[in-house]
């Protein structure tokens, strides 16, 4: 295959290291094939998927189930979860065996299927993971406090207060993220804060690493671009997702945190629903979560040609940073000698819109519709072949392959 680049930009393909492909048991919104066609088209060329799927990812058996699913579909490269409960802590060793490329701890969770560890579980599974020199990726937010207060209030019918508290109380995220350091640094576990979402938590993060904690952090596009203010514009319906977008006064410090180089990476929680689960009259009965991989890297792509950031800065906090932090690194993420040709060409000269009818997940609701795009991504490449061209998956399903983890 012969490439004429000339014009664009090439950068390593992005690694979004926190996305949920919904398969098995929720086909529905999502497979594996719309959402790797998502991703080579957005320019990721690598996903880490959470573990939240039906059966959850918490055993042997079901890791190989979800190996098999995301071996037959596709057409990225991919990283499955572990999911850590109270009953499963001595199959971790075993999954890590089996090839969970990470593992995912829920300190807080409403799905039944999910289970919610307590501290003592936590720390074991802290040392395990420590013994096994796996990062832990961390739900430091929505805590059994939340969801316990949230209920109740919403019972009362005390909507208002049970949002109140859902949307501002985010000093449980702080109070989360603070208890995920300590328990890291007892332990001496690898941990990574998944979708930061409030300023209050940078000043504990930035503690945390002056310790020499080895912690990293993610956030989304949606705590960077968006705000509740404008909830009325774009939907809050569509919006709606845990943890919330807060209120104005957090992307700008979350920003900065990124710039900084605070909060390490950029992830997406790609959590698609279909249109009728994000459209019930009663926004609690709304499903929280919107697609994400085909959006990122267009919408800081924007960011770029504004000046916000740099293209460097971007490649380290989408590509570097997380090849480094899950143990890609150098083989992914990085443009070296000896790693894979996972590449995108960029052409910085073409303008668009996000469409959620252009999008290729099945649940295609997105709250950053009709937002003004400035540089595409036009190829996608995985291990040297073309998977994305001008927009369109081109990629065969199978291609895509699981990582190795180097720890
Ligand atoms: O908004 C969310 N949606 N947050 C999560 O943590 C889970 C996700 C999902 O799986 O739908
Ligand atoms: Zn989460
Ligand atoms: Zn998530």
């Amino acid at each position: 295959e012969t490439i004429d680049a000339a014009g664009l930009h090439v950068i390593p393909g992005a690694i979004d290291v926190h996305v949920h492909f919904r398969e098995p048991g929720f086909s529905h919104k999502e497979t594996w094939t719309s959402a790797t066609q998502a991703a080579a088209v957005g320019g990721v060329t690598t996903v880490f998927d959470m573990p939240n799927t039906n059966p959850p990812t918490a055993s042997v058996a079901a890791l190989d189930q979800k190996h098999a699913i995301a071996g037959a579909q596709a057409i990225v490269d991919y990283g499955l979860y572990g999911l850590i409960g109270e009953h499963n802590l001595d199959q971790l060793e075993a999954m890590a065996q089996a090839g969970a490329a990470s593992f995912k701890l829920y300190m807080g969770s409403e799905n039944p299927l999910v289970p919610c560890p307590p501290d003592g579980a936590i720390v074991e599974a802290f040392e395990i993971l420590a013994r096994l020199g796996l990062r832990c990726t961390v739900h430091a937010e929505n805590t059994p406090l939340l969801a316990w207060r949230g209920d109740k209030l919403r019972a009362a019918g005390r909507t208002d207060a049970a949002a109140h508290l859902e949307q501002h109380i985010d000093l449980a995220a702080v109070e989360a993220v603070s208890r995920t350091a300590i328990f890291a640094e007892w332990t001496g576990a690898k941990v990574h804060i998944a979708h930061e979402s409030t300023r209050h938590s940078l000043p504990h993060i930035r503690f945390a690493k002056d310790r020499g904690v080895d912690l990293t952090v993610e956030t989304c596009p949606h705590y960077l671009f968006l705000s509740t203010d404008e909830g009325a514009r774009l939907g809050d319906n569509f919006m709606r997702v845990k943890p919330p977008v807060r209120e104005p006064g957090h992307a700008g410090p979350l920003w900065d945190a990124l710039l900084d180089g605070t909060i390490d990476i950029i992830s997406t929680d790609h959590a698609p629903h279909l249109r009728s689960e994000k459209t019930r009259d009663v926004i609690w009965d709304c499903a929280p979560g919107f697609p994400g991989v085909e959006t990122s890297m267009v919408l800081m792509l924007a960011e770029v040609s504004r000046g916000r950031l740099t293209l460097g800065q971007y490649v380290r906090m989408a590509c570097e940073a997380p090849a480094k932090a899950f143990g890609l690194f150098p083989t992914k993420g990085v443009l070296a000698v000896g790693a894979d040709a996972d590449i995108v060409l960029l052409d910085m000269t073409k303008t668009g819109r996000i469409s959620a009818a252009g999008l290729h997940s099945i649940g295609n609701a997105t709250p950053f519709e009709g937002f003004p795009l400035h540089g595409l991504p036009v190829r996608t490449l995985v291990r040297g072949r073309t998977v994305a061209l001008e927009g369109r998956p081109v990629g065969t399903p199978g291609w895509g392959r699981p990582v190795t983890v180097a720890c």
